[in-house]
């Protein structure tokens, strides 16, 4: 365990010094019923030490907070405090399974946000309770000035810090100095004064490398050793590489047609396995002097730099797997270089994303014969994680991709289904579908010719015919009646998810 003395040199503001306490000490100030805005943006760059406490105080006295954090966090935030029961509301992402067994059933109100708009609705005052009481910072430092020098993510902690009555500052041992310098903090102002933003190129900075903090907001700062609780991606299997490939073959075929330069635009990929399988395609391919303008910086991107592909990567978390976090910590120097960490307000900002001409590349849950796509309800009613920031980029994305693998479920599931069981992306803003089976190109056309692509180039072989059965009927149905711009038997347009409730598969047997 740390103690005071460990991070006398990381609290480079002497008169801060007398604030350094326990964990326990620190939880001790939060109250029932208070909103806390924390740092961390997957297991990144979140607060621990005095989560940890306060989920243990709450085990023998039980009481509930609201959360608001920038995305996911790690185990001894989010897991911790829903163990105990010790969360009233939460938002805006998550990916804890306590956490997503509690917001289904109920126990936990969880308000799914586009990510780059969380920041502007807690300054605006849009969220429950209103205003955050107190902000929990991970720091790697506290500069003379009393500024704080995140660590792995950036997140909303700009915003919390700004808008908090208080503040408390983990300083963690375990993250190294040396992530000082990697973060470029700019919060916008509010409408009717805001500007605009002045990113022009992923590696524009345009702000400072620290959040600025008034000493006096500082009550408490606690010492940290505990590790970001970072997780395994899967191998990128033959599926995720046909996947790839496929996407590859479609952006070949954008500069071919001089819709696109030969590096490229700024590319964004998503969250999961799915996306870190997609951006693995670039290593391999033709494309040099690639650059990203993204949200999580997953193991991709170092593979990424580490073949000499990449210019520079902008993004507001690194998420990488255990064995990719190692890798940047042991060449932190070199990758320092290639890569900024933006509040996640910038990292996804509708402004910027528009104007670098951004190619979003998220993943679907599941995606309709017209382009529809649901990125967060399973069957439409199970909360998997939220939309994150699939939103942000596919609502203003130059290209708006979504990949997914054709089925799930060792198959008894249709990734491709008649009508998707809830809409995050709604099918004007998609411009093409990617599975290991091919490309559909949806630009510019009716949904009727949507669903053929959709069916013939994306759907697994083996549904192919219910989808097609379903598509005739619904199109001799609304022909008849002349309503047939988007052909739907709304009897049947859930047939798929009915018969997986019933019977365990979206087969027919
Ligand atoms: N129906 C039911 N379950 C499905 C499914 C479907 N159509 N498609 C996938 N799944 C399940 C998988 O079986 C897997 O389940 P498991 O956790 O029990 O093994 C889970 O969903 C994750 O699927 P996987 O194929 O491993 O994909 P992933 O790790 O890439 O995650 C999303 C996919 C959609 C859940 C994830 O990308 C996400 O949360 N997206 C929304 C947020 C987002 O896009 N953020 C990025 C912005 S920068």
């Amino acid at each position: 365990m740390v103690g005071k003395n460990d991070i006398l040199d990381r609290v480079r503001n002497k008169a801060l010094q007398d604030k350094i306490v326990t964990a326990e000490e620190a939880a001790e100030f939060i109250k029932p019923g208070m909103s806390i805005g924390t740092s961390g943006f997957t297991p990144s760059g979140y607060p621990k030490a005095v989560p940890h406490a306060l989920a243990e105080r709450m085990k023998k006295t039980p009481f509930k907070i609201n959360l608001w954090t920038g995305a996911s966090v790690g185990p001894e935030l989010d897991g911790e405090l829903a163990a105990v029961k010790g969360i009233d509301f939460r938002m805006p992402y998550q990916t804890n399974k306590d956490i997503q067994k509690a917001i289904n059933t109920g126990e936990i109100s969880y308000c799914d946000l586009d990510l780059s708009s969380s920041a502007q609705m807690a300054r605006y005052g849009f969220m429950k309770g209103n205003k955050i009481d107190v902000a929990i910072v991970e720091a790697a430092a506290i500069t003379e000035e009393g500024n704080i020098i995140p660590t792995t993510s950036v997140g909303n902690a700009p915003s919390y810090v700004q808008t908090a009555d208080v503040v408390i500052v983990e300083v963690n041992t375990s993250q190294p100095l040396a992530l000082e310098g990697m973060h470029d903090i700019y919060v916008p102002l509010d409408p009717p004064y805001r500007l605009p933003i002045p990113v022009v190129r992923p590696d524009t900075r345009i702000g400072t490398p620290f959040i600025p903090c008034d000493p006096a907001k500082i009550k408490y700062i606690v010492p940290s050793d505990v590790t970001d609780k970072v997780r395994p991606l899967a191998a990128v299997d033959d599926v995720a590489k046909k996947m790839a490939g496929n996407l590859i073959d479609f952006l070949d075929g954008e500069v071919k047609a001089g819709r696109m330069p030969q590096n490229l635009l700024p590319l964004q990929s998503g969250v999961g396995n799915v996306a870190n399988a997609a951006l693995s395609g670039f290593v391999n391919s033709k494309y040099e002097h690639l650059t990203v303008y993204t949200e999580v910086i997953q193991d991709g991107i170092f593979d990424m730099i580490d073949a000499g592909k990449l210019d520079f990567a902008s993004g507001t978390s690194l998420t990488p797997s255990p064995d990719g976090q190692k890798r940047f910590y042991e060449n932190i120097e070199k990758y320092k270089k290639k890569i900024m960490l933006r509040p996640q307000e910038i990292s996804n900002n509708p402004e910027v994303v528009r104007r670098l001409g951004v190619i979003a590349m998220n993943t679907a849950i599941e995606a309709d014969i017209y382009g529809n796509i649901n990125s967060t309800l399973v069957n439409g009613t199970r909360m998997m994680n939220g939309i994150g920031g699939s939103g942000d980029f596919a609502r203003n994305g130059y290209l708006t991709i979504f990949l997914t693998q054709s089925t799930a479920k060792n198959g008894d599931i249709s990734s491709i289904v008649p009508f998707v069981s809830h809409v995050d992306h709604g099918q004007q803003v998609v411009d093409a579908i990617v599975t290991e089976q091919g490309v559909a190109d949806l630009r510019g056309v009716c949904p009727r010719e949507r669903a053929k692509l959709i069916i013939n180039n994306c759907a697994n072989p083996e549904y192919r015919p219910l989808l097609q059965d379903y598509y005739d009927r619904a199109l001799k149905a609304t022909m008849e009646k002349g309503v047939a711009h988007t052909p739907h038997i709304l009897k049947e347009a859930l047939s798929f998810h009915v018969r997986l409730a019933e019977t365990g598969s979206m087969k027919v047997k």
